[in-house]
């Protein structure tokens, strides 16, 4: 093996306002497969995290609940620390931002940017909520939009015309934190000096720094040229003041990749371990960042820069992900796929999910889908019917007919050869996190593993007292190719190759595949794993769907909080909208246009046609056939792509949008009371 590699490796620390889901879960087995495996190779690798515990949202989460913001930033990590145990996320040190190193690095590394003059600093005007007296991002204001007036709409853009404006010029802004009437204020803020570092990321992309669909999105980032980045906020905030800047806090992303050395200083204090070694310019260690799609500029543009700018060594690889969907849409409270963490774990077994999310990953950025019923069988059928199988049909024959030591001989030199011979490949396909091509190639050694046994038959020859020595060298064998698939299975399952090893009696080790084991004894078989039963995956969506009823009925928390009721209206009111059945014949993407989707509606009879901000939940043709609700008096409305002749009811949340559709046997054209 090459010399010994020294690796530091991180995932995206995880916010302390929510729990983990199955997405996060995607991130932190990804992640910890590759650790893993990198320490089975006899490598020096220390993986770290934290919480990412600053910042606006986590403050309103603890007001919400009452709480100091340190009550809910600690309460959250014992959860977030659970269920990385219980996921076999083997973390070397879990951390938070909101820790004295973090602070520390926080304040040292900001004195450096602004020491080299990297940091600008001017006045800015912004929304105000004069009520909490709290400015607000873009994000807790909501407003008719300026452009083609549609109520109800975000601070930076329309939904319906995919206008992009500032909240300040929303129609009767109100702040989505106390419903006041939002001013404007200006206030000084700090500014990075992004652009001044264009030629040096241009550079440091063409270091194979990250995959090549993530260089070609960056490539294009830094050719459309970029901006200064607004790295402060004024108080109230929950994260670190500014020094020499009272009343102003660093950004939650400012500290948040920080964080990632504040963890490792946590650990190299606790171990010995040098820290300067892994962190220092030039340093000859490698440094391995893991995140999803959605976080790329922070970690491939702005980290870079700052560690550049703060003569820190910069990051050896970004590995970016997609994102998880469940049975092929993205997950959804309503239909009970989105999925907890700990509801996983309270129905299910963490190494089915892990290795099923190592089948999928392929080092790409492409979304990976969590197919339940193809979970079930993929489990069941790898893990249990293969993996598995080898030993419990070969244990006993050993056991009951040579006291448990395995043969001398090597009953088949070529297929032992064969199957140990994959581990370098296997090896490959981890290096470059193609977990799904080092799953197959390991499955397809354990179906040879299979059809050895089956053909040899030896609970046939086992009657026979002549051929008492070739079940033991059948069945040792059998037992030897089952030690190398567990080995090369290591990474991905942890816990059963704990228990493999109990059994074996001997440790699994990456460098040691290729030696078999001979006149060895080993343990008792008991059945490793056990298979999935397909009542329990639907009992755990099921509680998914219950975690949102106890949410929907708590009022302090649900759609209710987030959206009051409006003031009530009488019946004649209500009359005045006239709502209709129409039947949607086309359905079209608009060219240009991100969230809308051109429906052509029959209202029975009339044809009308309606620009609807639905695209991110429907694919075009799917609709086309549905009946829908239109409101069918709406004044029509110009867009940037023509005429919207009314508008089709929805529901929505930021899972995904809901359309109305009336029973069967409704007709174009009814009213609708
Ligand atoms: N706190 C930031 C990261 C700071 S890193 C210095 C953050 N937190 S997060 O909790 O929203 O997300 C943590 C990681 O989980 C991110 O890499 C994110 O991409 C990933 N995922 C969140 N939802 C996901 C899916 N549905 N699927 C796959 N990964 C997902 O971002
Ligand atoms: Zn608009």
């Amino acid at each position: 093996m090459s010399e010994k590699r020294q690796i530091l490796v991180t995932n995206a620390l995880p916010y302390a306002n929510a729990a983990l889901h199955l997405g996060h879960i995607l991130e932190y087995t990804q992640t910890d497969v590759w650790v893993r495996f990198q320490k089975m190779r006899g490598h020096e690798c220390y993986y770290v995290s934290a919480d990412d515990a600053h910042g606006t949202a986590i403050m309103l989460k603890a007001d919400e609940k009452g709480i100091t913001a340190e009550q809910h930033i600690s309460e959250m990590r014992s959860l977030h620390e659970a269920d990385f145990k219980d996921f076999l996320i083997g973390v070397d040190s879990y951390h938070t931002t909101h820790s004295e190193e973090n602070r520390i690095f926080s304040e040292l590394i900001y004195n450096r940017l602004k020491a080299n003059g990297h940091i600008a600093q001017r006045s800015i005007t912004q929304a105000f909520d004069p009520e909490k007296e709290l400015f607000l991002a873009d994000r807790y204001v909501k407003g008719t939009c300026p452009k083609c007036k549609a109520a109800d709409q975000y601070g930076d853009n329309c939904e319906a015309c995919g206008a992009t404006y500032s909240p300040v010029d929303l129609i009767n802004p109100v702040s989505v934190i106390s419903g006041a009437t939002p001013i404007e204020k200006e206030s000084v803020h700090y500014f990075f000096k992004l652009p001044e570092f264009t030629d040096f990321l241009k550079e440091w992309v063409a270091t194979d720094s990250v995959q090549k669909e993530v260089a070609n999105k960056l490539g294009e980032w830094l050719d459309g040229g970029l901006q200064e980045w607004d790295i402060s906020r004024d108080a109230p905030y929950f994260g670190f003041e500014i020094p020499d800047a009272p009343g102003k806090y660093f950004y939650v992303w400012l500290d948040a990749p920080i964080g990632y050395m504040a963890s490792f200083k946590h650990l190299c204090d606790l171990k010995g371990i040098d820290f300067d070694h892994y962190w220092k310019k030039n340093s000859t260690t490698e440094l391995y960042h893991f995140i999803g799609k959605d976080i790329v500029n922070f970690h491939a543009l702005f980290w870079p820069a700052m560690l550049k700018s703060a003569e820190y060594r910069t990051p050896t690889k970004v590995c970016v992900h997609g994102f998880v969907t469940v049975n092929g849409k993205k997950m959804s409270k309503s239909r009970g796929t989105f999925i907890n963490a700990r509801c996983y774990l309270d129905h299910l077994n963490p190494e089915y999910l892990r290795y099923y999310y190592a089948s999928k990953l392929s080092g790409s950025v492409e979304d990976i889908d969590l197919n339940l019923e193809d979970f079930i069988q993929k489990v069941n059928s790898d893990l249990v019917g293969k993996v598995i199988n080898i030993a419990s049909r070969c244990a006993k024959f050993v056991t009951n007919g040579n006291d448990g030591v395995l043969s001398e001989n090597i009953e088949n030199p070529a297929l032992w050869n064969q199957v140990s011979g994959v581990s370098t490949t296997v090896a490959e396909h981890y290096e470059n996190r193609d977990y799904g091509k080092a799953m197959r190639e390991i499955m397809a050694q354990a179906d040879a593993a299979n059809e050895y046994i089956a053909a040899k038959e030896p609970w046939k020859l086992n009657k026979d007292p002549e051929q008492q020595q070739k079940v033991q060298d059948i069945c040792s064998l059998g037992i030897n190719l089952f030690r190398v698939i567990l080995a090369m299975l290591k990474p991905v399952l942890p816990a059963t190759a704990i228990a493999g090893e109990e059994f074996l009696n001997d440790t699994l080790a990456w460098n040691s595949i290729d030696k078999p084991l001979t006149n060895h004894r080993i343990s008792i078989f008991t059945p490793l794993m056990k298979r999935i039963e397909k009542e329990t995956v639907e009992a755990m969506v099921e509680a998914s769907k219950e975690d949102l009823e106890t949410i929907t009925s708590n009022v302090a928390t649900g759609p209710l909080a987030d959206e009051p009721l409006a003031d009530e209206i009488s019946f004649d009111d209500f009359i005045k909208v006239d709502l209709r059945v129409a039947k949607i014949v086309e359905a079209d993407h608009v060219k240009g246009a991100d969230k809308l989707l051109r429906l052509t509606l029959d209202m029975g009879g009339e044809i009308r046609q309606v620009f609807s901000g639905i695209k991110s939940s429907y694919d075009p043709k799917s609709l086309e056939g549905r009946l829908t609700v239109l409101v069918a008096n709406l004044a029509p409305r110009k867009m940037r792509f023509g005429m919207s002749e009314g508008m089709v009811l929805a529901a929505a949340d930021d899972q995904g949008i809901y359309l109305l559709e009336p029973d069967s046997g409704a007709k174009p054209g009814q009213r609708v009371t």
